[in-house]
Formats: C-alpha cells, sequence, structure tokens
C-alpha cells in the first residue's frame, strides 16, 4: 500500500479531496486507524490529558514523546505519522528544535513534527524545514499557552485577532510548513485563511471550509466521560462497552462461569490417569 506523502496531502489541497486526522497515541490503535485509511495519525501531546490523566498538555516530555511515537511508528503501514513537540521542547531556541525535532525522526520514527505558534516560533521552523524534517504549523487556541489563554477557546473573533491570525498563516506558509492546524477558529474565519494560503489546513473546531478536519481519536469514542467540547461528534460509545465487558468479566470470573472447558487446555489421557493414581505423584521431601 502507497504511504502517505506531503506531496499527497498538497494535491489533496488542489483537487479538493478532504484530508483526514486523528490522533493515535499506541500501536494497536494506530494500527486500526492506519487500516481504517486515516490519511494522518498525529501523536498529540494530548497524550497528557487524554492517556496519562494531566491536567493539561504542558507536563508532557520528549520522552514521552518519543515513546508514544515510536508505538505509532510500528502500527502504521499507510498512514503519515505526525509527532507534537512538546512544550518547551522549541521555544528555548531554533538548535534545540532541531535537534529535538530530529530525535522524533531518527529515533521514534516519525514523518513530520508539529509546533505550536506564529511568529515567535518562525525560526524553529526555518530550521527545523531546513533540514528536511517537515512542519505542521498549528494556529488559533494553543493548548501549551493554557494559562496564557485562559478560559478563552475560540480565537480570532475581533477584527485585529482575526488579521493577525490571517498574517501568522501566511509566515508560517513562508517559513515552510506543510500544513497548518487550525483549532478553536470561527468558521468563517478558517474559511478566509484557507483560502489565503497554498498549503492545507487541518480544522479542528473550525468549521467545514479547512482542507481536512482532526479530532481526538478518545473524543470521537467516548471515551473521556461527560468531557465532550461542541466541535466532537461522537461516533461509538466504547466507554460504555468498555465498562460492560469488564463487569460481565469480573461477574463470570466471581461466578465460576470463566474460564470454561474452551479456554483450558487438555492433559493428554495417558498423562490424566497417570497422574489420576496418587502414588506416582512425586513426593514432596521436607527438611
Ligand atoms: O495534541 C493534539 O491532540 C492536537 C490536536 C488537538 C490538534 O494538537
Amino acid at each position: 500500500m502507497k504511504r502517505v506523502t506531503i506531496d499527497a496531502l498538497q494535491t489533496m489541497k488542489g483537487t479538493g479531496e478532504l484530508i483526514t486526522v486523528l490522533t493515535a497515541y499506541d500501536f494497536p490503535t494506530a494500527r486500526l486507524l492506519d487500516e481504517a485509511g486515516i490519511d494522518v495519525l498525529l501523536v498529540g501531546d494530548s497524550v497528557g490529558n487524554v492517556v496519562l490523566g494531566y491536567e493539561n498538555t504542558l507536563p508532557v516530555t520528549m520522552e514521552v514523546m518519543l515513546h508514544h511515537t515510536a508505538a505509532v511508528a510500528r502500527g502504521v503501514s499507510r498512514s503519515l505519522v505526525v509527532a507534537d513537540m512538546p512544550f518547551m521542547s522549541y521555544q528555548v531556541d531554533a538548535s534545540e528544535a532541531l535537534r529535538n525535532a530530529g530525535r522524533l525522526v531518527q529515533e521514534a520514527r516519525a514523518q513530520a513534527v508539529k509546533l505550536e505558534g506564529g511568529e515567535p516560533v518562525l525560526k524553529a521552523i526555518h530550521r527545523v524545514v531546513e533540514a528536511g524534517i517537515p512542519v505542521m504549523g498549528h494556529l488559533g487556541y494553543t493548548p501549551q499557552s493554557v494559562n496564557q489563554l485562559g478560559s478563552r477557546v475560540v480565537q480570532g473573533r475581533t477584527r485585529k485577532e482575526a488579521l493577525a491570525l490571517v498574517e501568522s498563516a501566511q509566515q508560517l506558509e513562508e517559513a515552510g510548513c506543510f500544513s497548518i492546524v487550525l483549532e478553536c477558529v470561527p468558521a468563517q474565519l478558517a474559511a478566509q485563511i484557507t483560502e489565503s494560503v497554498g498549503i492545507p489546513t487541518i480544522g479542528i473546531g473550525a468549521g467545514a471550509q479547512c482542507d481536512g478536519q482532526v479530532l481526538v481519536l478518545h473524543d470521537i469514542l467516548g471515551m473521556t466521560g461527560d468531557f465532550k467540547p461542541k466541535f466532537v461528534k461522537r461516533y461509538a460509545d466504547i466507554g460504555n462497552a468498555v465498562r460492560q465487558a469488564v463487569e460481565d468479566y469480573a461477574r463470570e470470573v466471581r461466578s465460576g462461569a470463566f474460564p470454561n472447558g474452551m479456554h483450558s487446555f487438555a492433559l493428554p489421557e495417558e498423562v490424566a490417569a497417570d497422574l489420576a493414581r496418587k502414588e506416582e505423584l512425586p513426593r514432596i521431601r521436607r527438611v
């Protein structure tokens, strides 16, 4: 099966074929998403809050991202694997950004990296792209800036903010990004940004006019309890299916209904008969 490439995503923008992106954090789900034909698997730093139980993405380290990205990369044969650069892995300076992006590609087999922000990270993007590592940008609500943004999730609602976002998107394209995630941006603004750049935009809470869509896998599978942002659509209720299956298992273990003969191994008849004659059993020597 042909791997999805950066060029293929660019072609999709040209032809209007919409790009599918989902988060993945481990081998079995990566394999399922790959088999289902998802174009891009994003090993998001959302692994921190979605899988590791942190309050937000800030505690996620390079080691965590390397561990999860490598597992995802082992599970795919077609999808493009993009790894998030975690908080403080690219903000200090461009050389450190390049070193860390290089680790995600070399040690964990990511094919591209994603980092958050506009003007302040342009130097880092340049440096990483120059080294031959494709970079996905991320504008709008940027979760690594949660302490600055606070609870105001939707970005670009004022004229000034909207124009600044359009400008940032163009700067990211000029810096060499191959695509841009637009998170929690009003739909009309996301449509204008999508028109104003030549690279694909991938929306999350950014309306239908982006070149593709990304969501967090656990959100669409109903595995995040009551947490359901407005932009998420639930396609399954796996959380309740898991709870039900585990309750069934526990009930059957407690009642003795599991395991039965179908789940057990049998001895050959003559060995079973020998063992049944008690004198054949080795004595335990006591000291
Ligand atoms: O970390 C993540 O999952 C993301 C997506 C929400 C775009 O950055």
